[in-house]
């Protein structure tokens, strides 16, 4: 993830890869803050130093020097921060303008936040949820909602973040201008899984951009099983489960479908249609031995749902025709 964030082969600042003209834009502004920020701090705390040194009373005897006021001193001392906080804040406001006012033409995408994760809506009905693409080189809208509680949606290599907020529309603007993956964190603290509320944001070329739509439109077209692989191998499920069946946060997948499972409060239930459902969206209701309760809520619709049965279910078949095979 960190080479997302600081795209070590094209950085060259102690600042995230510049994904946009406005990173640089707000990057030149931050490095004038730092940099007038420690010449004012090695001048006021190097005169205070150098002051007490040179005036400290030495003997007893020392009188008390008579300073007179100086008024081009005072003048300069008032004026030039004046400037200084002039220039940010008219920089600052140039920048803040551009940031937040995104060309008409701009490609729209609507952008949800929920407790965890993101979801992305193309106009051509395409859906995704752990990744979305957008073209190099043109204006991309984010249009952003909240499902349910504040979360923040931020795209360090663009310098750009903003709240999303439940019941109303918020939005963001970049022109991307290299293609490549870029990390996107939710920064709102929203919660237990916080933390794995990510997604990347893949420029692609348009040609490339074309055909990954195509793709992704493919996906409902996809027979219900593989729907369901994409669903559980590209989506949040893997933050916390593997398709393995080692353990991560929650126990491992593999095996799962027909499986004998036993829970906390001492009762067993074979896995199968209505287990799987139950424990994606009431996870709490069985919390198998040897585990916390820890796992949310996900926010499938029926038909990913039924993909994701048909997807343990047929992890099962291939399962037995593996050991099948190993026998014969
Ligand atoms: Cu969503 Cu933090």
């Amino acid at each position: 993830m960190l080479n997302l964030l600081f795209n070590t082969a094209q950085a060259s600042t102690y600042m995230p890869f510049q994904g946009s003209a406005l990173s640089e834009q707000v990057d030149s502004l931050y490095g004038f803050l730092i940099i007038s920020s420690l010449i004012s701090f090695v001048l006021l705390i190097g005169g205070m130093i150098w002051f007490a040194y040179k005036y400290k009373r030495r003997t007893a005897n020392d009188s008390t020097p008579n300073i007179h006021g100086d008024t081009t001193l005072e003048f300069l001392w008032s004026f030039i921060p004046f400037v200084i906080f002039m220039i940010v804040f008219v920089w600052g406001i140039i920048i803040h303008k551009e940031m937040r006012t995104a060309p008409q033409d701009a490609f729209e995408i609507h952008v949800t936040g929920y407790q965890w994760g993101w979801k992305f809506n193309y106009k051509s009905g395409v859906q995704t949820n752990t990744e979305f693409a957008v073209p190099v080189g043109r204006p991309i809208k984010l249009i952003m909602k909240s499902e349910d509680v504040l979360h923040s949606f931020f795209l360090p290599a663009f310098r750009i973040k903003q709240d999303t907020v439940p019941g109303r529309y918020t939005s963001l603007w970049f022109t991307a201008r290299t293609p490549g993956d870029y990390q996107v964190f939710c920064t709102e603290y929203c919660g237990t899984s916080h933390s794995v509320m990510l997604a990347t944001l893949k420029v692609l070329p348009p040609e490339q951009f074309e055909s990954w739509l195509i793709e992704n439109a493919k996906i409902k077209d996809l027979p219900l099983a593989e729907r369901g692989k994409l669903i559980v191998e590209k989506g949040t499920c893997v933050s916390c489960h593997n398709v393995t069946a080692e353990r991560k946060i929650g126990p491992g997948f593999a095996g799962l479908w027909g499986s004998v499972r036993e829970f906390t409060d001492g009762t067993k239930v074979t896995a199968d249609e209505n287990y799987i459902r139950e424990s994606i969206i009431y996870p709490a209701k069985k919390i198998v031995n040897g585990y916390a309760n820890q796992m949310n809520a996900q926010n499938l619709s029926e038909t990913e749902l039924q993909a994701v049965i048909e997807y343990f279910k047929s992890q099962a078949s291939n399962q037995n025709s593996e050991t099948n095979e190993k026998v014969n």
